[in-house]
């Protein structure tokens, strides 16, 4: 067989490999997070000055963030599960309110929903921007729905002329999942500041990385005294309204955030619009040529600026001619780093769909017919797209030759998917 032969054959048929770059230089494309001396640097002055719990870092990095995002109030918190806890709490859920949420997410977007005593709804996610889909949150409405998750999932801002207007005319509040999102914009709007709160992730892989840690933000000033009060007692003895009083107390929680985790956060704040754009950079480049692949890569529409905390792409069978599995075998095959889909769907989970549920919601003092009963093959549209995505590296500091490799990796196998079909799935 002649060389071209084998470099354009697919490597699950006996070609080469199309990622041929040296492991280590790919290690240092995708690297991430990107820590270099400025956050040893603040860290250890940090630890030098002996100020290792309350430390004046953590409102440097408040204000840091309420600029970045033009909003009124943040609150950094020692993660964004905590953040969204307080949150939802704000919003003065009561035992048995209804909160809309969606099954293809992180855990933290929804079980802090239980924590408040309220019942979880789910509901379907839409294909195109991976968020709430607006049809079925107004079907899911009922006297008792009193708040909405919506989650920007991946970086993609969700539906949000759509699901604000549902908000509005249902007098639901809104809380926005903003832990992949942070620079990403609905109409020039940040997203996080849409909606009455939002919560961004500082969590080891997200956008703007502190190890651990997470934002609260909000316009609303009742929101934000609440949620001071739950978690950050020492910042009430200082308030000038009524609720000093629970100076003594708080509300019972304790969501400070560790100084340390705060310095590096402003540093990797400083350097995010930077590191972005570079990001965004590298994957519409390599968005634009898998689209015609038969790949929908999730491309932002007009008036909307998307971001990547992670890379997925959806495998439309029709177009590629592969299965999910083949297409992600055959890949790896390239030498490509791929994976099937990446968080497990959570009205599957068994927290949801064993009896144990009650017990572990507390929710055992309200009516059982009163609660939704959570069935795994319910949601047909989320299960279906959730099969079809596979996650790539999101190549942060990547160039044009392992962008190109991946590139040509999908194409060669796309090109012989009638022969990599006929071997059958890898399981089969
Ligand atoms: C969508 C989503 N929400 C919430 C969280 C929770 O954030 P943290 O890990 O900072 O608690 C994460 C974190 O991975 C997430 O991906």
């Amino acid at each position: 067989m002649s060389n071209t032969a084998t470099t354009d054959r697919p490597a699950i048929l006996g070609g080469r490999p199309a990622v041929t770059m040296d492991p280590a230089r790919i290690a240092d494309a995708n690297r991430w997070p990107i820590i270099t001396d400025e956050e040893v640097d603040v860290v250890t002055e940090i630890l030098r000055s002996g100020e290792l719990s309350i430390h004046p870092v953590a409102q440097a990095l408040e204000s840091d963030y309420r600029e970045f995002l033009g909003v009124k109030h943040a609150l950094a918190c020692c993660n964004g599960t905590s953040g969204i806890f307080a949150a939802l709490h704000a919003f003065n859920l009561q035992p048995g309110d209804e909160v809309i949420v969606p099954s293809a997410t992180y855990w933290a977007s929804v079980m802090p929903v239980l924590w408040c005593g309220a019942v979880p709804v789910f509901c379907e996610t839409e294909s195109e921007q991976l968020g709430l889909d607006p049809d079925d949150v107004e079907k899911k409405i009922t006297p008792k729905t009193k708040a909405i998750v919506i989650v920007h999932l991946w970086g993609m801002p969700s539906k949000m002329d759509r699901l604000l207007d549902i908000a509005k005319r249902h007098n639901l509040k809104v809380f926005e999942d903003a832990s992949h999102a942070h620079g990403a914009k609905w109409r020039g709007r940040h997203c996080g500041t849409l909606g009455d709160a939002a919560v961004f992730s500082l969590q080891t892989n997200k956008l703007a990385p502190a190890g651990e840690g997470g934002i609260l933000v909000t316009n609303d000033d009742a929101i934000f005294e609440h949620a001071q009060c739950l978690g950050h007692f020492e910042r009430i003895l200082p308030m000038k309204t009524p609720a000093r009083r629970f100076a003594g107390t708080g509300f019972g929680l304790k969501h400070r955030i560790s100084p340390m985790s705060a310095a590096i956060a402003r540093v990797q704040l400083k350097h995010f619009p930077q590191r972005n754009a570079r990001r965004n950079e590298n994957l519409n480049y390599l968005s634009r040529r898998l689209e015609p692949l038969g790949l929908n890569t999730f491309l932002a529409p007009d008036g909307i600026d998307r971001v990547y905390f992670l890379y997925l792409v959806q495998n439309i069978e029709s177009r590629t001619g592969l299965t999910t599995d083949q297409l992600v075998n055959a890949l790896q095959a390239e030498g490509c780093e791929v994976v099937g889909p990446r968080y497990p769907l959570l009205h599957q989970q068994p927290v949801f769909t064993e009896d144990k549920f009650i017990e572990i919601a507390r929710l055992g003092h309200l009516p059982r017919a009163s609660l939704p009963t959570y069935r795994p093959d319910t949601l047909p549209k989320t299960v279906r797209a959730n099969n079809a995505v596979l996650q790539l590296p999101s190549f942060p500091s990547a160039d044009r030759e392992l962008l190109d490799q991946y590139a040509s990796a999908f194409r060669k196998v796309i090109g012989a998917a009638g022969e990599i079909a006929a071997m059958g799935s890898p399981s089969s």
